[in-house]
């Protein structure tokens, strides 16, 4: 289809992740063919937001109500940004196609008998106060298709971060870590995998808030300061989900304190316990890398991103664990680590307004690809 010139080809992308740290939103021009970022805005959760919100994901009391009014308040709170970004770009909401915007998981459960992945953040009222298209619900057309719902990144890795010959492998460190395969440019049909590994930071943010009230632990510093409890790592790598082969997709419903608390002995020290989840991060990520080498020559070079590469001590380790590996954060192959998330929303967004499918069925398991997600017309 030939376009004018003064079509905009410019969406914003909006991700709040399983850590529950904030919101990223990220302006991208997709005017010529790959992403460039114009800009960026992100902002924390207000404190009662983020306990609200983290209430919810676990099964309580009152939940509807909870629900309604928090889909609200967050609906709310994403425009602002939203507008904020806009202003600061000094972008009018006519030039803006549409925000991509995932919402705050607050249940995922696709593996029962009726499943579903629900997401929060009004897109009714996004679209309303930016007067910008607002597209959400991406997951539940691949769930309604047999699949996973998740993770929906990988096909957007595809098309930024794959390199000409070679097979690349990306892994994002958020509440959440998970691993993309891309394949090379040059082999069709493409096919990409990809499936999360298991939790990366959001153990850790969780165990540190209670015993230190921080909401993460700035550089792995405290853990740094701990020793690994041998004991208590082998038993936490016993979940099954480590052991499960993909397609399969996790939150935080699988791996939260009520998870963790039963296998804390009195006796650990809490500085250990947290080094303990820094290491399972890092040996998670590297028995997935290894296993899959073993079936995929992959590049040397590892991609990371997500806000879980800020955390130095966690990079210490796994450049050990991995010591053939050369590991690099995806700034060094076009885009800052920690905007990788919320770019592949602006991009889901330009896909869904194109009629183009934006799963991967190898990646998800759904039966066939799917336009994902719900516009919701300014
Ligand atoms: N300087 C830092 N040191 C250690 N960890 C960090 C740092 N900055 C961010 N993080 C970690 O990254 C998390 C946010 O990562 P992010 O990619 O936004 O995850 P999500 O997609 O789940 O929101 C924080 O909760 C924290 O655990
Ligand atoms: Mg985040």
């Amino acid at each position: 289809m030939k376009r004018s010139a003064d079509v905009s080809e410019i969406y914003i992308g909006v991700m709040s992740g399983t850590s529950l740290d904030g919101i990223d939103c990220v302006a991208i021009d997709f005017s010529t063919g790959h992403p460039a970022i114009l800009g960026q805005h992100s902002s924390a959760l207000p404190n009662q937001l983020k306990a609200t919100l983290a209430a919810l994901c676990q099964p309580g009391a009152d939940e509807i109500e909870r629900l309604g009014t928090a889909d609200v308040e967050l609906g709310r709170l994403i425009a602002k940004n939203c507008l904020k970004l806009t202003e600061k770009l000094h972008l009018s909401s006519q030039q803006i196609c549409a925000i991509g915007s995932h919402g705050q998981t607050i249940r995922h459960r696709p593996d029962q008998e009726n499943p579903f992945s629900l997401q929060i953040g009004n897109a009714n009222i996004i679209a309303d106060l930016t007067g910008i298209t607002t597209i959400t619900d991406f997951r539940m057309a691949d769930i309604a298709s047999g699949g996973q719902g998740a993770p929906l990144v990988p096909a957007f890795h595809q098309s930024v971060f794959a390199h000409d010959t070679k097979y690349r492998a990306i892994i994002n460190f958020g509440g959440i870590s998970n691993i993309s395969l891309l394949s090379p440019q040059s082999l069709e049909p493409k096919q990409t995998r990809g499936y999360d590994i298991g939790p990366a930071n959001t153990l850790m943010d969780q165990w540190i808030q209670q015993h230190r009230n921080k909401p993460y632990d700035q550089n792995g510093d405290w853990a740094r300061s701990g020793k690994v409890i041998p004991e208590l790592l082998e038993t936490l790598l016993r979940h099954e989900f480590f052991k499960r082969e993909g397609p399969k997709s996790t939150g935080r419903e699988l791996f939260n304190l009520n998870w963790l608390n039963p296998f804390i002995k009195k006796a650990y020290p809490s500085e250990d316990v947290q080094r303990t989840l820094l290491e399972l991060t890092a040996v998670s990520v590297k028995n997935c890398v290894e296993k899959e080498l073993a079936r995929l020559a992959f590049d040397e070079t590892l991609y990371i991103c997500g806000g879980g590469t800020f955390n130095g001590f966690l990079l210490t380790r796994l450049k050990t664990l991995l010591p053939s590996f050369i590991i690099e954060k995806t700034d060094a192959i076009s885009l800052p680590c920690q905007l990788v998330e919320a770019s592949a929303f602006a991009w889901l967004a330009k896909e869904t307004m194109a009629g183009q499918p934006g799963n991967q069925p190898l990646v998800t398991g759904a039966t066939r690809p799917r336009v994902l997600g719900a516009i919701y017309s300014a």
